[in-house]
């Protein structure tokens, strides 16, 4: 099934250095409209569960570490090809790949540290939402 949404997360780098409406500025400049939108901070349980799929990777431990150091903004974003455009938009996730103009680009220090998230399927957009988000809080 195709759908048009994404969900992003502006990262505790992003939040930290007020990168906030810059970020939200590209997003919106580029055609998403915003569904969802709150500044939050994700627990160790939260990222855990999050990334699990990383979870025996050897860099788990520091991105749990660097997802639930400080507040992020987490979003719904509606677009046409909304996950592929998103991914797009963002860059490769080490900025040190991304291409000219990508958020991760512009606002990324390292792969550790990159900035931004964008769902990787349809899938995941709609499980990852659902993670951050009730159904009310969706317009
Ligand atoms: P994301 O899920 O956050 O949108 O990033 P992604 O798809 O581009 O990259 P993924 O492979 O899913 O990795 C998730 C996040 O883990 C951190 N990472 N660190 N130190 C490292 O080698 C390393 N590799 C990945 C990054 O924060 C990456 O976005
Ligand atoms: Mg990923």
């Amino acid at each position: 099934m195709v759908t048009n949404r994404t969900f992003t997360m502006l990262k505790p780098d992003s939040v930290e250095k007020g990168n906030i409406g810059a970020i939200l500025e590209k997003i919106n400049a580029a055609g998403f409209r915003i569904v969802s939108l709150k500044l939050t901070q994700m627990t160790t349980r939260d990222a855990k569960a999050f990334y699990a799929v990383h979870k025996e990777r050897p860099f788990y431990d520091e991105l749990v570490a660097y997802m639930t150091r400080g507040p992020i903004v987490a979003a719904i974003l509606e677009k046409e090809n909304a996950v592929e455009d998103f991914r797009a938009l963002i860059g490769a996730t080490n900025p040190a790949e991304a291409a000219e103009g990508t958020i991760r680009k512009l606002y990324a220090t390292s792969i550790g540290e990159n900035a931004i998230h964008g769902s990787d399927s349809d899938e995941n957009a709609a499980i990852e939402s659902a993670f951050h988000f009730s159904g009310t809080e969706m317009f």
